[in-house]
């Protein structure tokens, strides 16, 4: 496979509205990211992937997009945003933009012309029928909704403020390419796209992911815009599959450079229903799917490895933890995917081992997904307790509080009124804290990303499961000579693990004991490590 920048890159995402507030409106903005760069250059990431900046309304804090030209006043100014790309520039640091492609903000002037003007050519931008059909929106409720005005009804898959785009319209294609191509002008290093999956849809025949058209779509925006660049693009592909996600990212395909997939991320809900319906993890199925998708790529895609994103709960508390062994499963889960084959996205706070926040009523949610599945639900007959089980759980404000910067009030991170209050617990968990601690969360994660920078073998090395005791998860990674072993106890009990190998150094850890004889070997709970073995 033909080495691009991005095979050793180390991603981490921004969020901005919770990242860093640098005018005390109590929302963070540009420059306060702007402001912290060093420290994310500290931590050694190379790209940022930043969750959208652009002019909206904020129904979905940002994935409704106004204008895609243009920055939300909340976040700044282009000229903030310039200043981003170039600072970060200074720290070999590439700006990843958010591309929001499936559908816009109602608010967007194409919308308002398609509904003002019906015989207008935006009118056909989107999807609009006489009667709806019986689509669900992934927020809860019909997928359709009338407009008065016009007299049809529009599909929308999100928020009914979120109307789809028809990208059957070659024109429209066009648009989304020109834009595109502003944003590749200033010097950005990629795109992250949103639900790209679903760009191909047929809403007559329920064809929502994966329709016939996504990949022509997809090598014609290729060839439109990035195709002759060295960008990092990634796809969100909820459904993918290994085959799948090798017609994205087959280098010789032309489309992505890899997709997220979503595979493991759906192993603790009850199969075929909602991501509400809880079920706790199977460690032995995690093993078999991140396994299945390390080896079953070959060198006709690359992965993405993520615990996190600001759509699903933190991981410490959700397969952790987030009590007794906080520090320790924190630095386990990232040692766990930081020595896999793929490139790593780190999302804001988990380097810190941020916890979920758990609330007892649903006005304390901001979430737009939460609120709707709330009243959804109790509509639906379902107790409050059993809902905010579920959101307590699962639920996406979890991930968007505040990053925690200090012990001040709100964790520094506003001198007003928070947006979404902070977790609680910000006064022992922040970033000042971790810094100062040599053995903290973040001094693991500033260790992997230094390992994967000097030693080929993490970017390149073959991957191979160790058959273990359902609760280790173990894997070899081996490149010519070299071979790694990686062993991480999931749980809170010991666990004994016999590998026929010695080892002459031990590259990290997320414990003191010392680590002796492989052949028969005790590990405390959660505790991880990775070690380099000798030869023959
Ligand atoms: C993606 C985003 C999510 C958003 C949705 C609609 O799944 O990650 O935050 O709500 O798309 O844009
Ligand atoms: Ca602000």
């Amino acid at each position: 496979m033909q080495e691009k920048w991005w095979h050793n890159a180390v991603v981490y995402q921004v969020y901005p509205k919770s990242f860093m507030d640098s005018n005390g409106d109590g929302i963070g903005d540009l420059p306060g990211i702007t402001s912290k760069l060093d420290y994310l250059a500290k931590l050694g990431i190379t790209a940022i992937w930043l969750s959208p900046v652009y002019d909206s309304p904020m129904d979905d804090n940002g994935y409704d997009i106004a204008d895609y030209q243009a920055i939300a006043a909340i976040f700044g100014t282009m000229e903030d945003m310039d200043q981003l790309i170039a600072e970060a520039k200074k720290r070999d640091i590439r700006i990843i933009m958010d591309l929001v492609v499936n559908h816009t903000s109602d608010e967007h002037a194409w919308f308002v012309e398609a509904c003002e003007n019906p015989d207008s050519p935006e009118r056909d931008y989107y999807i609009w029928r006489d009667e709806p059909n019986d689509l669900d929106s992934i927020f809860s409720g019909s997928a359709w909704e009338y407009d008065e005005k016009s007299g049809q009804y529009y599909l929308h898959f999100f928020s009914k403020k979120q109307p789809d785009l028809n990208w059957e319209n070659e024109k429209l294609r066009q648009k989304i390419y020109e834009m595109m191509n502003f944003w590749i002008d200033k010097g950005i290093g990629g795109f992250r796209m949103d639900v790209i999956d679903m760009i191909g849809k047929i809403p007559d025949e329920k064809v929502v992911n994966n329709g016939p058209m996504l990949h022509p779509y997809l090598k014609e925006m290729n060839q439109a815009t990035f195709g002759d660049k060295e960008l990092l693009t990634v796809g969100e592909t909820w459904g993918a599959t290994p085959e799948i996600a090798k017609l994205y990212s087959n280098p010789e395909r032309h489309e992505l450079s890899m997709v997220f997939q979503f595979e493991h991320s759906l192993l603790d809900n009850e199969p075929g229903k909602e991501k509400w319906d809880l079920k706790p993890l199977d460690v032995s199925e995690l093993k078999a799917v991140l396994s299945k998708w390390q080896t079953e790529l070959g060198n006709e895609g690359w992965n993405s490895l993520f615990w996190n994103n600001h759509d699903l709960p933190r991981i410490v508390s959700r397969w952790g933890n987030d009590k007794e062994y906080r520090v320790r499963s924190a630095k386990a889960f990232a040692i766990l995917l930081h020595m896999m084959k793929g490139t790593p996205y780190i999302y804001q706070g988990e380097e810190l081992g941020l916890t979920n926040t758990p609330v007892s009523s649903i006005e304390e949610l901001d979430d737009i997904e939460s609120i709707n599945m709330y009243h959804d639900r109790i509509e639906r007959g379902f107790s409050v307790e059993s809902i905010m089980e579920s959101l307590n759980a699962k639920g996406r404000d979890n991930a968007r509080r505040p990053i925690p910067w200090t012990a001040e009030a709100n964790g520094g991170f506003t001198t007003g009124t928070p947006w979404l209050a902070l977790n609680p617990n910000y006064k022992e968990i922040n970033v000042e804290a971790e810094l100062q601690n040599p053995d903290s969360v973040f001094h693991t994660y500033r260790k992997l990303i230094q390992l994967r920078k000097d030693h080929p073998i993490v970017v390149w090395g073959d991957y191979e499961l160790l058959e273990t005791n359902s609760n280790v998860f173990a894997y070899y990674r081996t490149l010519g000579e070299e071979r790694w072993l990686t062993v991480v106890n999931l749980s809170d009990s010991e666990e004994e693990i016999s590998v026929d190998a010695r080892f002459n150094k031990v590259l990290v850890a997320n414990t003191e004991d010392e680590i002796t004889d492989l052949h028969a070997y005790k590990l405390s709970p959660w505790q991880a490590f990775v070690v380099e073995l000798s030869g023959n």
